[in-house]
């Protein structure tokens, strides 16, 4: 057993071990301000990261640390209230570890949401954008380092990494429940500083419509491990040099205060009809 998976089994004990018979075939994972989401679940049990065995911590605001399972109806779903990032400082290794435990504890589809910057020019702020693929510019890869081939292969697929159908499903949601839904590519970078004009004006011009320092590597590890995924991103910000003010983790936080009424009805939605097919 490779030193990763023996990690994994025992985080995933950990769990188990908190939430017998809980096995959950969703997840989610709530970025910067939309973690409330996971309030809504039902006999939940809530872990924080920090009492799990090699489970990184979120050092950043707006990100509460907490793993909570519990039932939306019939349907049992795990959340992750607040994510790690690579300019924290972990290994990539270490910042795909949640998604894995995700997966190892059965997760077959994974939503993963995002506060990101606008580049589109026809966003505007407060928009939920549903993602369709990605740019990898963070510079790393959390596959990076000996390949475990029981977790997945050496050189995985990306080519639906955003699986087609479920973009369409959650139009169809979007469109049902009269919540606008953008559609694009999300670009993540490593931050932790904002982007320059110049750069957002690049990033535009290779096709990117929204950018962030999330996500990109969570959906790697997904795809490795062969879970089916869907992004969605709130549009938290105008991109550097679109809006005239500058750029702050304040602003960030605000957006997302206002529009998670909505995105709780979308996602919530989203993954009941997820459950159903
Ligand atoms: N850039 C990068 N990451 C972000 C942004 C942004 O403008 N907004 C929210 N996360």
């Amino acid at each position: 057993m490779s030193d990763l998976t023996s990690k994994l089994e025992t985080c995933v004990a950990a769990i188990r071990a908190r939430a017998p018979g809980f096995s959950p075939k969703l997840g989610v994972v709530l970025g910067s301000g939309l973690g409330e989401f996971a309030d809504s679940l039902e006999r939940a049990v809530t872990i924080d990261y920090a009492s799990l065995p090699d489970f990184p911590r979120s050092s950043v605001h707006g990100h509460a640390g907490r793993l909570v399972l519990g039932y939306r109806g019939q349907t049992p779903i795990v959340a992750m209230q607040g994510r790690v990032h690579f300019y924290e400082g972990y290994a990539p290794w270490q910042v795909g570890f949640p998604t894995r435990v995700l997966g190892r504890l059965g997760v077959t589809h994974l939503t993963v949401t995002n506060a990101a910057g606008g580049i589109n020019t026809s966003f505007h702020v407060g928009d939920l954008m549903v993602i369709t693929d990605h740019l990898n510019l963070t510079g790393y890869n959390p596959l990076v380092g000996p390949n475990d081939d029981t977790l997945g292969p050496r050189f995985p697929d990306m080519s639906h990494a955003y699986s087609p159908e479920r973009v369409k499903q959650l139009e169809t949601v979007a469109f049902d429940e009269a919540i606008a839904l953008r559609k694009g590519v999300y670009v993540g970078l490593s931050g932790p500083s904002y982007e320059t004009p110049a750069e957002i004006r690049m990033l535009r011009t290779l096709g990117a419509d929204a950018v962030g320092m999330s996500t990109v590597p969570e959906v790697i590890v997904a795809a490795h491990m062969g879970l089916e995924v869907t992004g969605i991103s709130c549009i938290t910000n105008l991109a550097a040099g679109i809006g005239q003010h500058q750029l702050s983790h304040d602003e960030v936080s605000q957006t997302a205060d206002l529009v998670k009424g909505t995105f709780s009805r979308l996602l919530g939605r989203f993954l009941d009809t997820v459950a159903r097919t």
